[in-house]
């Protein structure tokens, strides 16, 4: 897959996926959104940054699924970055009463200037793009969840680690946002330890496609193990949205939720991150939670970071 598509008209950069962009690509973007943060500190939210780099640009948002964060950080991106956004949700566009994806991208390709899709199927972000002639960025799929990894990564670098040889530990379900770390894994070269329950394992091509690129993917079902000397602990809902509350899964998911034992079992100067929203007592127990190494609200925050150098880079203003 590549970033760069030529469906109509000259080349367009897309967002899909992390390896749309690539690892140089990624690493620019952190060290990008490093230095905005910085140069913004204090600032009211609203307030453009001072270059105003997407002067009066339009991002056009569509959401056939639910958020805040997502929502709210590519609307105050757009703002810092001198735009604006408009939101489209499912229940009250065209979309959502059957207009097809190739005629909604095509007539948004008119309208805005980049379009962020939220959906269930990953395959539609792909229609998109490929119908597109402006940059499409993934805002989550039922396969993926970029944008989310980036915000991530750039905590983890604020919280003084290198990602080289870093040891990320996940614990619960093998999800849409397991996958963009193992992806960002092989791009990036950290090691990933996945503690899932049976039948709840990752998909195949993202733990292969990270260890080819020389990243060290342990999968276990040992909860204690996969956290052991871990530099990050990570975890997510367990069941995400669009998937049914089965029983069954639920009580497949117990051992590994993170609490203070399981918290132990990594480094000591380890850190916690959760991509929100958290079901606390479910998937991370309140003590880590509300704990100090837990990171979850700067996470939160760095998605208006992250979502600004994705922007700039889908607009080229990041090689
Ligand atoms: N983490 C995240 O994507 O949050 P939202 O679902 O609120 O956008
Ligand atoms: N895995 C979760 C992430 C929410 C931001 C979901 O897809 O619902």
């Amino acid at each position: 897959m590549t970033g760069v598509a030529a469906a109509q008209g000259p080349l367009v950069r897309h967002f899909t996926d992390l390896a749309a962009a690539g690892g140089e690509a990624i690493a620019a973007m952190l060290v990008d959104a490093l230095d905005r943060k910085a140069e913004r500190r204090g600032w009211p939210k609203g307030r453009p940054d001072a270059d105003a780099p997407l002067d009066r640009h339009v991002l056009g948002m569509v959401f056939e699924k639910s958020s805040t964060r997502t929502r709210v950080s590519f609307d105050i991106a757009m703002r810092q970055l001198g735009g604006s956004a408009i939101i489209l949700d499912a229940g009250t566009s065209q979309l959502g009463r059957g207009e097809s994806v190739a005629d909604t991208a095509r007539v948004l390709s008119r309208m805005a200037d980049a379009i962020m899709v939220r959906t269930d199927d990953h395959a539609k972000i792909e229609e998109m793009a490929h119908h597109a002639d402006v940059p499409v960025i993934n805002g989550l799929t039922d396969r993926s969840h970029p944008c989310q990894i980036v915000a991530d990564l750039l905590t983890i670098i604020e919280h003084g680690k290198a990602l080289p040889g870093l040891d990320v530990a996940w614990l619960g379900d093998g999800n849409n946002v397991l996958h963009s770390i193992l992806e960002a894994a092989g791009l990036l070269r950290f090691n990933v330890r996945v503690g899932t329950p049976s039948g709840f394992a990752p998909d195949a091509e993202f733990v292969d496609r990270a260890r080819r690129a020389g990243s060290q993917v342990m999968l276990t079902q040992d909860a204690a193990a996969a956290a052991s000397g871990a530099d990050v602990v990570v975890t997510d809902t367990w069941v995400s949205m669009g998937q049914d509350h089965a029983a069954r899964k639920l009580a497949a998911m117990e051992p590994y939720r993170v609490d203070a034992a399981l918290m132990g079992r990594a480094k000591p100067d380890a850190i916690f991150l959760h991509c929100l929203p958290a079901h606390v007592g479910e998937e991370v127990s309140e003590e880590v939670f509300e704990g100090p190494q837990s990171v979850v609200f700067d996470e939160a925050e760095n998605r208006i970071h992250a979502q600004k150098s994705i922007l700039r880079w889908c607009f080229g203003q990041i090689a």
